[in-house]
């Protein structure tokens, strides 16, 4: 898998979603969003997601289903290297309604606010999803990455 770059200065607007609230979470709600990220996803999301929250504020926004209070998923940056976007995840209830789309977008709109000129996706999975989204490139010559 490749890396992908994304140009921060021509990012789509960005349009609320009805549904959900997406936000950073508080430093104390860390123990439920690494669970959620661990039983949903794997232990070595949980150990990058950690990163994040070792800034305040914390590098993830979450999504949160206002009609359920659940948590629908995450997205975080700066945790495995600066400047890169990841992991990223929706619970599986909750794919295919946009969820994805709003918290890249919000994360990558942080990134934009903090300084960044670019983001990199990480191995990216998804290529289409990100060239969808926010028109990512494939890095040449990221195979492998830094993983
Ligand atoms: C990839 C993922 C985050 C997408 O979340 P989602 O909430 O289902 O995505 P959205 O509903 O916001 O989709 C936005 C658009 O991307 C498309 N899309 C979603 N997943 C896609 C995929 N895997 N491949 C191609 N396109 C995809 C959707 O069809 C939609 O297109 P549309 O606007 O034309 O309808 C989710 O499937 C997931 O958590 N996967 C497992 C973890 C993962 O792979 N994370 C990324 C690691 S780099």
């Amino acid at each position: 898998m490749s890396d992908l770059l994304v140009r921060l200065y021509n990012l789509p607007c960005m349009k609320e979603h009805d549904g959900l609230q997406v936000r950073k979470p508080l430093p104390h709600q860390s123990p439920a969003v690494l669970s959620f990220i661990e039983d949903n996803f794997s232990s070595g999301w949980k150990a990058e997601a950690a990163a994040a929250f070792g800034s305040v504020p914390p590098t993830i926004v979450i999504a949160v289903d206002k009609a359920s209070g659940r948590l629908a998923g995450f997205c975080c940056w700066d945790c495995t290297a600066k400047g890169f976007l990841g992991p990223i995840g929706v619970h599986d209830e909750f794919r295919g309604k946009s969820v994805g789309r709003a918290i890249v977008l919000s994360a990558l709109y942080s990134m934009r606010e903090a300084g960044y000129g670019y983001a990199i996706v990480g191995d990216a999975g998804p290529v289409e999803f990100f060239q969808k989204i926010c028109d990512a490139r494939v890095i040449e010559g990221s195979t492998p990455g830094i993983y």
